[in-house]
């Protein structure tokens, strides 16, 4: 079963269904006004433990890890997952961002559910390594970044964002990468249009085409978007259709 998965918020890495309830770890506050990465079993339960506080509830669905770090063997931050699903506080534990060789490590400690990884048609690193890997052993796979922040959304307008808006200064927002980056959403809006779907649709069922895909994680930012994208639920493409958007994508170097 695939499913679209809404996020809400960026910082608090928490993510929900009807039947599911999930969060990330790792990324904490430095004091500094930055971010660190910890993996340390101390830290993950404590995290977890806070969460559920917060939460009010007993247990999460899906405790992911964010990325990986470096100071910590992935054995022994696995070990501590695995404690806190036996002592049934997570039900299932993934990852999030770890490369081939920490998710193999990791299978040998126990179970991995699912690796949340940065995929949609401009970003397709995963796709050399970490998707077909994940497809054999049967990771499930959580694509994050699904909508390329934005970039490929019906509406979007470079020169109409903030000027504090990250997008600004994004690779995306350069002036040439703009310029392809319209091309290629007038050629999912061909699409959109034959199929009465919308560009942000096409590009979620694009990427739900990939059967390494479990899930694709969505960044709404209003009632209106998530109402939006509800109306892309299901809509599977031709191999037309993807014919004529990987064609497409050459303008991007894919
Ligand atoms: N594991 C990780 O390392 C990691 C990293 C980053 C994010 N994430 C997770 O992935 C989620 C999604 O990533 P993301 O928010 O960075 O990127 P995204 O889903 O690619 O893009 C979010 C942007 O898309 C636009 N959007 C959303 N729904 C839309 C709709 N129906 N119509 C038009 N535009 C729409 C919004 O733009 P406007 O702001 O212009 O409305 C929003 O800012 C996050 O919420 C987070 O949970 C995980």
């Amino acid at each position: 079963m695939q499913l679209l998965l809404l996020g809400f918020g960026i910082k608090s890495k928490l993510y929900a269904n009807r039947r599911a309830l999930g969060q990330t770890v790792a990324v904490l506050p430095d004091g500094k006004g930055g971010w660190f990465t910890s993996l340390r079993p101390d830290s993950i339960r404590r995290e977890l433990e806070a969460s559920l506080r917060n939460l009010e509830t007993e247990y999460v669905d899906l405790y992911q890890f964010h990325d990986p770090d470096p100071a910590t063997p992935i054995e022994e931050s696995w070990s501590e997952m695995h404690r806190l699903v036996r002592e049934g506080k997570v039900r299932y534990g993934g990852l999030s961002n770890h490369p081939v060789d920490l998710i193999g490590k990791a299978m040998k400690v126990g179970p991995v559910i699912s690796n949340q990884v940065q995929y949609n048609p401009l970003e397709r690193n995963v796709e050399r390594e970490v998707l077909p890997f994940c497809l054999r052993s049967g990771v499930g796979v959580l694509g994050w970044g699904s909508l390329a922040e934005g970039f490929l959304s019906d509406d979007f307008d470079h020169d109409a964002l903030d000027p504090k808006d990250f997008r600004r200064r994004h690779r995306f927002g350069q002036p040439e990468n703009v310029a392809k980056i319209t091309k290629l959403r007038q050629a999912f809006g061909r699409i959109a249009t034959s199929l009465g779907k919308k560009i942000v649709h096409i590009v979620i069922a694009w990427e739900l085409m990939n059967p390494a895909l479990t899930g694709a994680i969505v960044g709404i930012r209003s009632e209106r978007e998530a109402r939006e994208m509800i109306g892309g639920v299901g809509v599977s493409l031709s191999h037309e259709d993807m014919h004529v958007i990987e064609a497409a994508l050459r303008i991007w170097g894919h």
